[in-house]
């Protein structure tokens, strides 16, 4: 299984080091630079490789979308409002580009990746400059050099099975930071594009994840979140290793806080349960899709799990770690989903009592088999039963956060809050915002923070000048 997967060498991400240097020569090269990203943590992660990359040729941020000598967008595919939103913003560049020709125009990321996408940008859209896919990133030296030399480059040539090791990463954060153990999946959810646009399912090797999180620990990183479509299920190419034992051997390690996103249900095995109890590092949070609460819906969906099955595991869990918040994505109006079926999901959710849902109407994708299944939902009953959904999961996340009332949690300190003046902002371990009174020199830092009152799916709090015995992540 190895085998099928394209490693890029490190003579080929030195190779794109040389096109790099190249560009940073050139006298009349772009100057400055600006990425507009769609999509999940992973596109967000790309984007700071693509960062890391421009700034490796010699480009600075621009102060905008507009100013900037390169605009590019790492887009998303997942529902056709992602799609249609980065085609959207995409062509008001046109505009911005009649007065600014020179502006270079870049598209890449997983809509990049459909059938016939970069047909379409080739033909339909001449004043993007330079286009590529999810398998190409490590590439966007040569592909800029090339666009500056002959005036475009749109591409999508690689197999989707690529790892690439080594890129330059210019983190968002400076206190979180991103690493990616896998990528792709193999689940194949029948609504489900992420197979087709990232490919097989392919984990990185432990030796340099591990290296990742030394370097991030001595950047003195706080919090590290770690990526995968399907985290769960790490390691299962490589033999010889598996998830719970990578986060024990991060957790050793000493980083101060760990999370990982996304889980699979089915792959939440015991072991990993039992790490999540055990581990000092992980934070009490756990996302974890459910999709629906229907036993039919979710065979439709070729999830591989019932509803008791889910309630089982989310059982199993909350006697190993009674303080965990659990957050879920939800898909309503799933072709053929009747009335009694969404009611199902209803019932889940209220029996799970999650922290907070992710919830989407379902959105057939061209290529996946739940494109093809009769019995759409009408939209207006689509619209009527996610407003109802997110009624009932809206008042179980207030009674949950006043819930918390009272208790001392861990609060990672992200910056000063948007609206109150003097007010700090940071993430509980359980992924809630907290906003409290403090000095910026907190900022960056992990205080414990007494929860007083709750906002709109926030908590408000006062800092503790004394570490409390028995306090909450
Ligand atoms: N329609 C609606 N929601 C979708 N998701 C994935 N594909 C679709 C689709 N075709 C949702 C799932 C997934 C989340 C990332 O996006 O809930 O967990
Ligand atoms: Fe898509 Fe399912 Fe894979 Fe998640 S597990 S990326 S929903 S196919």
């Amino acid at each position: 299984m190895r085998e099928e997967i394209v490693l890029i060498s490190p003579e080929e991400i030195e190779h794109q080091k040389e096109f790099a240097l190249k560009i940073q020569g050139m006298a009349d090269r772009p100057q400055t630079f600006h990425i507009v990203t769609y999509g999940c943590q992973m596109n967000a992660h790309d984007s700071e490789k693509l960062s890391g990359m421009l700034l490796s040729m010699g480009l600075s941020p621009a102060a905008s979308r507009e100013e900037a000598d390169v605009v590019l967008f790492n887009t998303c595919c997942i529902r056709d409002n992602a799609q249609r939103k980065a085609l959207g913003n995409i062509l008001w560049l046109k505009e911005v580009k009649k007065k600014r020709p020179d502006m270079l125009v870049g598209v890449c990321g997983c809509m990049m990746q459909q059938k016939g996408m970069a047909d379409k940008i080739l033909k339909q859209y001449p004043f993007v400059d330079f286009a590529f896919g999810t398998g190409n990133i490590h590439q966007l030296p040569e592909i800029l050099l090339n666009t500056l030399e002959t005036g475009r480059d749109i591409r999508v040539g690689l197999t989707d099975s690529t790892l690439v090791e080594g890129l330059p990463t210019q983190r968002e954060s400076r206190t979180k930071a991103y690493i990616t153990v896998m990528q792709g999946c193999n689940n194949y959810c029948s609504y489900c594009i992420v197979p087709y646009v990232r490919g097989r399912e392919r984990s990185r090797d432990e030796k340099d994840i591990l290296r990742d999180a030394e370097a991030l620990l001595q950047d003195g990183v706080q919090e590290i979140m770690l990526l995968g479509q399907n985290v769960n299920s790490y390691g299962t190419d490589l033999g010889g290793t598996s998830f719970p034992s990578l986060l024990r051997k991060l957790d050793e390690m000493g980083v101060p806080r760990l999370r990982f996103m996304t889980s699979h249900p089915k792959d939440l095995s015991d072991e990993l349960i039992e790490e999540i109890a055990r581990s000092r590092a992980l934070c009490p949070h756990l996302h974890l899709p459910v999709q629906s609460g229907s036993d039919r819906v979710l065979r439709e969906m070729n999830r591989r799990y019932t509803a008791q099955q889910y309630l089982q595991k989310v059982d199993k869990l909350r006697k190993a770690k009674p303080d965990i918040g659990l957050t879920t994505d939800i898909i309503v109006a799933f072709p053929g989903e009747t009335r009694e079926e969404f009611q199902d999901t209803l019932d889940l959710v209220r029996k799970v009592r999650y922290d907070s849902a992710f919830t989407f109407v379902f959105s057939p994708r061209a290529g996946t088999r739940a494109d093809t299944l009769p019995g759409r939902v009408p939209p207006q009953e689509a619209s009527q039963r996610i407003e109802e959904l997110i009624a009932l999961q809206e008042s179980i996340t207030k009674e949950m956060l006043t819930s918390l009332v009272g208790q001392t949690h861990q609060v990672l300190v992200e910056g000063k809050a948007r609206r109150s003046q003097g007010q700090l902002t940071g993430k509980s371990g359980r992924n809630i915002s907290v906003n409290f009174a403090g000095g910026e020199h907190l900022i960056d830092t992990i205080v414990p923070v007494t929860i007083t009152d709750i906002g709109a799916n926030t908590l408000r709090g006062q800092i503790q000048e004394t570490t409390i015995e028995g306090e909450k992540q």
